[in-house]
């Protein structure tokens, strides 16, 4: 068939094209968006009339195919799977997206060298951000420099597109890593690399490469300020799976998230920490977000948040003191603070704590973000602890708090309490007997 090149325009936030120039891109309304680019476009008729032949539901053939394992548990729990296998599917493509310095380069070269020990696979690392002895050296610093020799790892140190393509059908590996999908670009197409129209040829090459010889592919995608992956819908279109490397400088945890998986659930979520070789997975991720402190201390109580399927214990700290300023501040970290003058709101009305001229802090520990409810009752215990200086020792509540001081169960109740239980919890607070806050505060401050 003919194919001809001509200008296109194309949305750089959507991705959408058009034959002419608009001032406003008509498909996500953003404006003065369209870039020129040079776009290939199938042109002239469909002459030869091509076979397709659907097939009935029933008799439709599938394989069951085995999935590789990235040697973390926690990052093959976010690529979902049965019970028994999780991982990767052959001929998939994942992009990892996150803000710079996350460590998206640190945990794939760390796969890496998990899939290539004793040379088991032969992987292919692309790099266009850094050269081949940047990466060395971090690998190094990952496995130690005598242990290279055992690894099949190849790097290459490229910013043409094309030179990936052909590395990848030279060299056949067993899994592709691209480090990062905007630095990467073609010729046969305008625009500087990280451009829509080079990301789309870059994204489009790689997934069918990975379809074709079903190889599994992981692209680095960046973020931009906005918080949203560079040629965001576009990208997320394309692949398999969107995963987010999300973290904390301070703290060191690092949360994978997946956003778009069509292998398996999203709601899991793999947790590690920074560490000086490289990422460290959680395991047991529950005493790790609270302070090990041999007495109480007022201003903390414990909550039990969800991740996925996974009860985390997690420690909420409250800090009052007196306010100086006409609006005194609410400030909080881990949590959202709209939550939190809510609460203060409603322990002010309802057990008549008088938090106007105080300023109220409110700390997650371990720099976890929490969105549930579930933690209401904790961030008020700790808040009210604080104030009157009063420690809980031991204590974890479990319950979401209405604006009528009524307490509401949360989801999956049981799991919470049992894991508070079995990490020691000396008092488990539910809303199983007393419904009120004030009925609370009564028995314990
Ligand atoms: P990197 O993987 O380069 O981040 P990204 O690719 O997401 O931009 O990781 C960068 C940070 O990780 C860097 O600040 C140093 C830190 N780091 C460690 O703390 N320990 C290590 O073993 C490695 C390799 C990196
Ligand atoms: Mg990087």
């Amino acid at each position: 068939m003919a194919r001809k090149s001509r200008v296109i325009y194309v949305c750089e936030v959507c991705g959408h094209d058009s034959p002419k120039w608009m001032g406003k891109c008509p498909n996500c309304g953003a404006w003065n968006s369209m870039r020129e680019a040079r776009g290939v476009r199938e042109s002239g008729k469909t002459s030869e009339k091509k076979e397709a032949k659907p097939t009935s539901l029933s008799k439709i053939e599938t394989s069951r195919v085995a999935r590789i394992s990235t040697g973390f548990a926690e990052f093959d729990r976010v690529l979902g799977g049965s019970e028994k296998e999780q991982g990767i599917v052959p001929g998939e493509v994942i992009l990892l997206s996150g803000d710079p310095g996350v460590g998206k380069s640190t945990v794939l070269l760390q796969m890496a060298l998990n899939l290539s020990a004793k040379k088991a696979r032969s992987i292919l690392y692309v790099t266009g951000e850094e050269s081949e002895g940047q990466v060395k050296l971090r690998a190094e610093r990952i496995v130690g420099q005598e242990a290279l020799d055992s690894y099949n790892l190849s790097i290459l140190a490229t910013v043409d597109t094309e030179a990936v393509m052909s590395a990848i059908a030279e060299t056949e590996p067993d899994l592709v890593i691209v480090d990062s999908v905007q630095t990467i670009a073609t010729d046969s197409i305008s625009g500087f690399a990280g451009s829509i129209p080079q990301i789309r040829y870059a994204t489009s090459q790689l997934v069918h490469v990975a379809k074709n010889a079903q190889i599994p592919i992981f692209m680095i995608g960046h973020v931009t300020k906005e918080g949203i992956v560079a040629g965001p819908q576009l990208l997320s279109h394309m692949v398999d799976v969107v995963l987010y490397l999300e973290g904390e400088q301070v703290s060191g945890t690092r949360i994978l998230r997946a956003y778009k998986n069509r292998f398996g659930d999203t709601s899991e979520v793999g947790i590690f920490l920074m560490e000086e070789k490289g990422l460290v997975e959680l395991t047991d991720a529950s005493t790790f977000f609270m302070d090990r402190r041999d007495s109480a201390v007022p201003g903390s109580c414990l909550a039990v948040v969800l991740e996925g399927s996974r009860p985390l214990l997690v420690e909420i700290q409250a800090l009052s003191v007196p306010s100086t300023l006409a609006f005194p501040r609410r400030v909080t970290t881990g949590i959202d603070s709209r939550r939190l003058e809510l609460l203060l709101a409603v322990l002010q009305k309802h057990i008549n704590l008088r938090v106007d001229k105080l300023d109220i802090f409110v700390n997650v520990v371990g720099g976890l973000q929490v969105r549930e409810p579930a933690v209401d009752l904790a961030v008020c215990l700790a808040v009210v602890s604080s104030v009157r200086g009063a420690p809980l020792d031991f204590t974890c509540a479990v319950a979401e708090v209405g604006l009528l001081g009524e307490l509401k169960r949360v989801a999956s109740e049981n799991v919470r309490v049992r894991e508070a239980q079995r990490l020691g919890c000396k008092m488990v607070i539910t809303p199983e007997k007393k419904h009120f806050l004030h009925e609370i505060m009564k028995d314990i401050l």
